[in-house]
């Protein structure tokens, strides 16, 4: 003992952080709680809506849930439901769906969405359309002022054949605002085309400055011969679930 000697001021204790998938599996269990029995649902697809799809899964070995149909967004969900011995369909069978839970890459104040930077959004926004009740599940740092801002891109699935010709295309769209439009390639298989489910490709659009009216980009953006389909959801959610460090927030269309 150092007589004299001032006492080890201890560090403060840090208050527990939670990891971003932690805040992603808080607010895919808080949708779940929207599930009822004899339900159709649609599953959405990514790491935050695999803890819905999970959840699911569990509330009906558990016997909590019955008679759930589940309809996939993507081949990747399609296997994990089936792991998991969800029943599943598709749109042909159940052209209406009660609900569907899904994540996404952006939400902004009117509760638009980016969506598909997962690859997936041409299966997600048929799904999603056709639900009576869209919930989203998003930890906060998707939330944005703006859709396409801070330098995130927009996600567009167009056609392989020719496809320079169509992201040229894009751009020139969005001359104004200053557009770059980039294939998504995979790093793992030495750069090829990422390939979506569809057997499509996807680019992404990257902007200077703010789209301004989202409603006449999506149109802009759909009328051009090539594209399929892009991540922008327009007034499609219905609630987004916002898990946070301080806690859940619910927001109601
Ligand atoms: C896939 C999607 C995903 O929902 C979106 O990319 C969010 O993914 P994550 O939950 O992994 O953050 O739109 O096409």
């Amino acid at each position: 003992i150092l007589m004299g000697a001032s006492s080890p001021i201890s560090p403060p204790i840090p208050a527990a952080v939670l990891t971003q998938d932690e805040l992603k599996k808080i607010a895919a269990y808080k949708a779940v709680e929207y599930v009822e029995s004899n339900m159709v649902i649609g599953l959405g697809t990514g790491s935050t809506a695999k803890h819905a799809v999970d959840r699911i899964g569990e509330l009906l070995l558990q016997g909590k849930l019955k008679s759930i149909i589940g309809i996939p967004t993507s081949k990747k969900t399609h296997e994990q439901a089936l792991s998991l011995g969800i029943p599943l369909s598709d749109l042909n069978s159940y052209p209406v769906v009660d609900l569907a839970i899904d994540g996404a890459d952006e939400v902004d104040p009117s509760l638009n969405l980016v969506k598909g930077r997962g690859g997936s959004l041409l299966r997600e926004k048929m799904v999603e359309g056709a639900c009576k009740k869209f919930i989203v599940i998003v930890d906060e740092s998707k939330l944005v002022d703006h859709l396409g801002g801070s330098g995130f891109a927009i996600p567009v699935e167009i056609v392989p054949f020719c496809w320079k010709f169509t992201a040229a295309g894009l751009m020139k769209l969005f001359d104004d605002i200053g557009c770059r439009a980039e294939l998504r390639t995979c790093p793992e298989k030495n750069g090829k085309p990422f390939v979506t489910d569809n057997g499509n490709y996807i680019v992404n659009l990257y902007f200077q400055h703010d789209i301004g009216d989202l409603k006449a980009a999506s149109d802009a953006i759909l009328r051009l011969p090539g594209v399929v389909e892009h991540g922008m959801f327009l007034d499609m959610a219905t609630t987004v679930i916002v898990a946070g460090e301080l806690g859940v927030t619910i927001k109601n269309k």
